[in-house]
């Protein structure tokens, strides 16, 4: 069996920075109770022309420029988002063709905020059994298209952003250690699209999060044969700080050693860990050898958790 690393990484934030005091002058909010309750202190809109596979492009772009990889080695392209810029045809497909990847086979997956990990896991396996040598893997999101200035719940929670991973061969110990997925559907109301906008039950959301984290890093780090002392960076879904640090302190972490964009970012659903990684790797956070755990969570509900060594 193949051992399957990330071989390089890249993201795509936009420009546009809208604080939460922009959002005070638009809904009935502050930016004291958004900091607070969430941690977010802004979040990134992209503009109207930069859909989902643009943002999706210049990440890819960038991951494969880092892991020194040429656009016609991709064997397959997994974009992991739940605002594509349309249902068909694939985020993986138009960006298929823009990088030139000529042969590489494509799809999207979806699985909300933890879709990077489900796509991770499913590039996993076609590189472990050597079918495939290099498996291209993007999480993605437009998500200011579904808000509701209306529903000040959920519009001040989130932002856009992409982030990529260029998944291949490793050496023996690194890479992918172990891995766990899984769904809870009885709860497939707590967030979702109605009509236009995302609706979600916060409280619901939150409960869930907060449990399912903590046991989802503890079982990977478990399944990988190690123990939390074990473990030298988190990278929690960066929804809210809150519900980051109580996985935080399950695995009895210092609070440097947990990725931390949600304030500067929101919630970018598919591309908070990636984006996440990407930052905390030129911040020098993470380091080769290092055992990286990756935690997330979303509608679904669902969930994805990787322990792996850099
Ligand atoms: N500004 C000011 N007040 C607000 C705002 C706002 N933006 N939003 C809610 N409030 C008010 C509420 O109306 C409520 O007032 P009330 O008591 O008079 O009714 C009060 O603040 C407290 O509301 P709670 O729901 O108790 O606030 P809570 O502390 O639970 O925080 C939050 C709400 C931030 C949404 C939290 O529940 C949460 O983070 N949940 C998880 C959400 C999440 O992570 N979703 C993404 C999942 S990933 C995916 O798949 C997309």
């Amino acid at each position: 069996m193949v051992n399957v690393g990330i071989l390089g990484m890249g993201s795509y934030i936009a420009e546009n920075i809208v604080t939460n005091v922009d959002l005070e002058k638009k809904m009935d909010t502050s930016d004291e109770w958004i900091k607070t309750r969430t941690g977010i202190e802004e979040r990134r809109f992209a503009p109207e022309h930069h859909n989902t596979s643009h943002m999706s492009y210049i990440a890819a772009k960038e991951a494969l420029e880092q892991a020194n990889i040429k656009p016609e080695d991709i064997d397959l392209i997994i974009v992991a988002t739940v605002t594509p810029d349309r249902p068909f045809p694939s985020v993986s497909a138009v960006i298929q063709h823009q990088l030139g990847a000529v042969n590489a086979a494509a799809m999207d997956v979806s699985a909300a905020c933890a879709g990077f990990m489900y796509g991770i896991v499913t590039a996993k396996q076609f590189v472990q059994t050597g079918d495939y040598k290099y498996v291209l893997v993007v999480g993605a999101e437009k998500l200011s298209k579904l808000m509701n200035y209306e529903d000040r719940n959920t519009a001040v929670l989130f932002g856009d952003g992409a982030g990529a991973a260029v998944l291949g061969p490793v050496s023996e110990g690194k890479g992918i250690l172990a891995f766990e997925l899984g769904a809870d559907g009885l709860g497939s109301e707590h967030i979702t699209q109605e009509g236009q906008y995302l609706t979600m039950n916060g409280r619901e959301v939150f409960k869930f999060a907060v449990r399912q984290m903590g046991e989802s890093a503890l079982s990977v780090i478990q399944k990988a044969g190690l123990t939390k002392e074990d473990v030298d960076f988190l990278v929690p879904h960066q929804a809210n700080i809150r519900i980051m640090e109580a996985s935080r302190q399950r695995l009895e972490l210092p609070i440097e050693k947990m990725a931390k964009t949600v304030h500067k970012y929101g919630n970018t659903s598919s591309a908070s860990i990636p984006m996440a990684l990407v930052d905390e790797l030129k911040n020098g956070k993470i380091k080769d050898g290092d055992i990286v755990v990756l935690v997330g969570f979303g509608a679904g509900l669902v969930w994805g958790s990787i322990a792996m060594r850099w």
